[in-house]
């Protein structure tokens, strides 16, 4: 089995990645700035964001989605991120708008993005334009197998503009995720090869 370790990732390394600062900024932060005292080694933070209906998960046709709860899925998300050196922002709605307008903010604040966009997934030109236009990768996840569904459900937009899409298992299609967007980063390195 290949043990993996997760080295830290100099602020200069990320910026060549994409493009950002990683200087830890207060949510009500205004223009990215590199602050003087800023510790130049920091951790790389990826949002992870939610569509609609997400808030119910649990209860929501759990034979389709499972009993897990989004508040699962963000604990076992942020325990996950801590092993892989990532810093992580959770965040659900059920409005277009307000995750379009997440997707632009996170241009100079994440990393990357991983997205469960639920049913806008299947509609939203709008949200692909966003992920275009920031040019962040983002890696798609599913808790169901969209592709066993209806056929609706089969055509993506997101998937035009992702890094990649895992689809079917379940909340831990969420920490498969991670690692892919870790990985994507250059964040996860096989032992011996760093
Ligand atoms: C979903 C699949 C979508 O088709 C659906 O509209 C959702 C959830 C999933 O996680 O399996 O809301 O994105």
């Amino acid at each position: 089995m290949m043990v993996r370790h997760y080295r830290p990732v100099r602020a200069a390394e990320l910026q060549r990645i994409a493009g950002m600062d990683f200087c830890p900024r207060p949510a009500n932060a205004g223009p990215l700035a590199l602050s003087a005292n800023c510790d130049r080694t920091m951790t790389p933070s990826v949002l992870i964001l939610n569509g609609p209906n997400l808030n119910l998960l649990g209860t929501r046709q759990p034979e389709v989605y499972g009993r897990a709860t989004l508040a699962d899925i963000e604990r076992d998300c942020r325990a996950k991120a801590d092993t892989l050196g990532l810093a992580v922002d959770f965040r659900q709605s059920n409005g277009e708008g307000t995750l379009i307008d997440w997707i632009h903010a996170a241009r100079g604040t994440h990393a990357g993005i991983v997205l469960n966009a639920g049913a806008y997934t299947h509609t939203s030109i709008a949200i692909m334009d966003a992920i275009s236009s920031v040019e962040l990768p983002v890696i798609e996840v599913h808790l169901s197998n969209i592709h066993r569904r209806e056929p609706f459900r089969h055509q993506s937009y997101i998937s035009k503009v992702a890094v990649g899409m895992i689809c079917g298992f379940g909340p831990f299609g969420y920490q498969i995720a991670l690692e892919a967007i870790a990985n994507h980063l250059g964040i996860a390195t096989p032992r011996g090869t760093a």
